[in-house]
């Protein structure tokens, strides 16, 4: 069992480490065309995408059976979640007759709890069995019950809805592993949905998932806030301790400056906060969290900075080779008002301001990603959570389907906690 304690020896050990860690493998150059290459890309898409676990939506968008969310994270994956009598159902967003599209709002509650068609109105029940078609002595031996809706799999974790497209996909539990018992403190059976909002951002989904993995780049790209040189920086990155999980998961554990009060200091040079008073705190959540800016990846595009009086998740969906979608999802304690309130709204833009930084650096690095000049990237220790998620791209994937140019090789197995 880990105690604070454990986690604080662990910081000391890399805060007073002077070279890079014995016994810690030689991370070997990632190919640059793994983010630039349609091959790449278009291996991501088939199989990726296909088979893992992807969060689509959290229970308290679904006001009431029938209530749907159209989930399009992924090309060529047109999906709806719909509230069922007994949980979540998923379809593909695809008729059984000639493909039209059974909802074209993002989301709504369907009329009857019956899901209709809108180009010939084919009818289908909340499980995707085939009820209704118009003209039916017009069809020649139709079997309804082979013309039902194509289902996804679909599991909650708390409130959090998540898809699989994979048929052999193992159970969203199996699949999280070390994930829900540290993330199970902050009560999310019942953290409500706050609110939400996206990106469009010209890069390469990988590009924002990386930059997510790691804190080295807080010193420069992050200076105007929380990263700001000197004694009142707002962390200390050198004493980062980072946890690879099974699955591609994995967690980073990041120490405030000594003396630095994240609810009460403000920055008397860029008069960044971090907003972080007047939110009800989730009172479940242990000292870990309370201590060191604790986040986890879920493999393969989650990543959540947890704060223990709310947090978001980030989420980067590729929309293309060089675009991609960035969705920001917040959750907390219920609190209770129409609007948004005021604490909020300076908790979500002092953190918003932390991911302009981030969003106004990123596009560049895929501009010049294109360049001839780039083959490869070289990654350091700090950065190892990219190199053990690009490892579970590749098993994912699965190396056979992979040209050896593009693959990223696996050395990190005896390292994974
Ligand atoms: S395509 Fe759906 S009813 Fe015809
Ligand atoms: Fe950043």
């Amino acid at each position: 069992m880990e105690t604070i304690e454990n986690l604080k020896e662990r910081v000391a050990y890399e805060k007073s480490r002077e070279g890079y860690p014995e016994g810690f493998p030689h991370l070997p150059d990632l190919p640059a065309e793994r983010y630039i290459s349609p091959e790449f890309y278009e291996l991501e898409l088939k199989y990726l995408w296909q088979r893992s676990w992807l969060y689509a939506g959290h229970k308290d968008q679904f006001p009431q059976v029938g209530s749907f969310l159209a989930f399009d994270g992924v090309p060529g994956m047109p999906v709806i979640i719909v509230r069922t009598e007994n949980g979540f159902n998923a379809f593909y967003n695809t008729c059984s007759h000639r493909g039209g599209c059974i909802v074209q709002e993002r989301q709504g509650t369907c009329l009857g709890k019956r899901l209709v068609c809108g180009y010939h109105a084919w009818t289908y029940n909340l499980d995707g069995d085939l009820l209704g078609v118009p003209d039916s002595r017009d069809f020649d031996g139709l079997d309804k019950s082979k013309r039902g809706l194509v289902k996804l799999k679909c599991e909650t974790w708390g409130g959090w809805i998540f898809i699989n497209a994979s048929n052999d996909a193992v159970p969203l539990q199996q699949y999280l592993g070390a994930l829900p018992a540290q993330i199970e403190q902050f009560d999310i059976d019942n953290l409500s949905y706050i609110t939400s909002y996206s990106y469009d951002v010209a890069c390469n989904w990988k590009v924002l998932m990386d930059a997510f993995a790691e804190n080295y780049h807080f010193v420069s790209v992050h200076r105007g806030s929380v990263g700001l040189p000197g004694p009142k920086c707002a962390v200390d990155h050198y004493g980062t301790v980072m946890s690879l999980f099974k699955n591609g998961h994995s967690r980073n554990i990041l120490p405030w400056n000594d003396g630095f009060q994240p609810a009460a200091d403000v920055s008397e040079e860029t008069g960044f906060s971090m907003g972080m008073g007047g939110i009800a705190d989730i009172p479940s959540v242990g000292p870990i969290p309370r201590q060191f800016v604790t986040a986890f990846t879920a493999f393969p595009n989650l990543t959540t900075p947890v704060y223990s009086n709310g947090f978001p998740l980030l989420l980067f969906w590729p929309t293309g080779i060089n675009t991609s979608r960035f969705d920001v999802v917040w959750f907390g304690m219920p609190h209770g008002e129409e609007e948004l309130p005021e604490a909020w709204k300076q908790k979500i833009e002092a953190f918003n301001f932390i991911l302009d930084e981030d969003l106004t650096y990123l596009p560049s690095v895929q501009v010049s990603a294109e360049s001839p000049a780039f083959k490869s990237i070289v990654l350091n220790y700090q950065e190892r959570r990219i190199y053990h998620a690009h490892e579970q791209i590749d098993r994912v994937i699965g190396p056979e389907h992979i040209p050896e140019r593009l693959r990223a090789q696996q050395v990190l197995a005896p390292f994974v906690e």
